[in-house]
């Protein structure tokens, strides 16, 4: 099958290696691409995701029999949706579902007709309203703002004058205001073809830009897969409690979900609880999952997008752990420097870690450059996380990126547990 596979960063560096080896995908084409996905596709079109005609024409054009869309924003705006009405089928769902990561009120209102665990919450859309929430609710609070904001529109207060303070920076625009929930976070991803879903993997990540998880947050420095805290038995829990509700809820509104499901789940003393839902691969999740699929990522994912998940055989997984490191230009992620030469990968690659890129571009000489943000995933694979860790991090030693930092402890919690 001819594919295309669409966005730039590490996520679809790590798709494009995966679905570039997969017997049924017979033609990869990447749309925008970027310099490690030209590795593998045998194309790579210049284009604006933010074109959503200009996208379809592509698709239609190449003849694809799947487009693999990346990042929600295509996704948000509709993109699956049109895909649809061309006859393409499309992995990642249309704008009515694409709301579950464009806003959380609604994501909110299926926990509640679903009865799907989550926080305990208010919607509010006054500054008074909000204030008289946070007055009900107590600290430890969360405030956050509805509507898409990249991880940022949160504020996790600990404090009365914290809480209060977001509340009246965020005037009144609308806010979902809730519980604070204690327990250790996990991520599960769940392929969902709109009317059945199967469990794919579990992983952490690190959002703080520090060591020790301080700093800002940032998309993320750097994760793993499996998460050993979700276990099998609070994996199955989470799908029977979290996901598979969700989908049916979709489905039933005619809102049939067709992709991969990211579940942000808070792992409490009373199980699994939702805290949020992407409607895509985590990044840098997805760096540490796609080297575990053993079987034919291709024909899954197509699968997904024609609702054939059911008939299909499920995707096996290998039994190893992988970890991704991310680095990231200087600055980031308040800003960051561009231009900086990278070498070495070929070198990092030669034991066996392979090393994904995001913010990276070819100079006219064809150096490789960073375009900034998150650079390049430093990925190991091992038989125990520690594996994974020591495979990461021999391999960025190889690197030279002088305008480059990353975190030097990624899994240090899941690693801190067993000594
Ligand atoms: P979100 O964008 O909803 O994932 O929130 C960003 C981060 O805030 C999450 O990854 C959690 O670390 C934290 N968070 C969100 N909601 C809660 C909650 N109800 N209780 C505790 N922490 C939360
Ligand atoms: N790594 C977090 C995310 O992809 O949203």
């Amino acid at each position: 099958m001819k594919i295309l596979l669409l966005g730039s960063g590490g996520r679809e560096d790590a798709l494009a290696w995966r679905l570039s080896q997969c017997g049924s995908c017979e033609e990869l084409h990447v749309a925008p691409g970027n310099p490690g996905m030209a590795r593998w596709a045998d194309e790579v079109h210049s284009l604006d995701l933010g074109d959503i005609d200009g996208t379809v024409r592509l698709a239609h054009g190449l003849g694809a029999d799947l487009v693999v869309v990346g990042p929600e924003a295509p996704l948000v705006a509709g993109l699956a949706d049109k895909l649809e009405a061309a006859g393409i089928p499309c992995f990642g769902p249309g704008k009515g579902a694409a709301m579950l990561e464009g806003s959380k009120s609604f994501t909110k209102r299926i926990c509640d007709d679903a009865g799907i665990p989550t926080a305990a919450y208010e919607e509010t859309a006054s500054v008074e309203a909000g204030l008289a929430a946070i007055e009900r609710f107590g600290v430890p609070v969360v405030v956050k703002a509805d509507g898409l904001a990249a991880g940022k529109g949160v504020t996790v207060a600990m404090t009365r004058e914290e809480a209060e303070e977001a509340v009246r920076e965020a005037g009144d625009a609308p806010l979902v205001i809730e519980e604070f929930l204690e327990g250790e976070e996990a991520s599960l991803f769940a392929l969902c073809d709109g009317e059945s879903v199967q469990f794919l993997a579990s992983a952490q990540d690190h959002k703080r830009v520090g060591e020790g998880d301080t700093g800002p947050n940032t998309g993320g420095m750097g994760a793993y897969s499996p998460a050993p805290v979700l276990t099998d038995d609070l994996a199955d829990r989470a799908m029977r409690e979290i996901v598979a509700p969700t989908a049916k809820w979709l489905s039933e509104q005619g809102m049939a979900y067709r992709g991969v499901l990211y579940a942000g789940l808070m792992l409490t003393k009373d199980g699994p609880k939702l805290i949020e839902y992407n409607v895509r691969f985590g990044d840098p999740e997805c760096q540490a999952i796609m080297p575990r699929i053993a079987g034919d990522l291709a024909k899954a994912l197509h699968a997904v997008a024609s609702g054939g998940l059911e008939k299909a055989e499920p995707l096996a997984l290998e039994e190893a752990h992988v970890m991704t490191v991310v680095v990231a230009s200087k600055g980031y992620p308040a800003g960051s420097t561009k231009g900086g030469a990278i070498n070495g990968i070929e070198a990092a690659e030669e034991d066996g870690a392979i090393v994904f890129q995001a913010g990276t571009a070819r100079a006219d000489d064809g150096q490789l450059v960073a375009a900034g943000g998150r650079v390049l995933n430093v990925t190991g694979a091992g038989e125990s996380l520690e594996d994974a860790r020591d495979a990461a991090y021999a391999a960025l030693e190889k690197i030279d990126f002088a305008d480059g930092f990353h975190r030097s402890d990624i899994g240090w919690r899941e690693l801190g547990r067993d000594g």
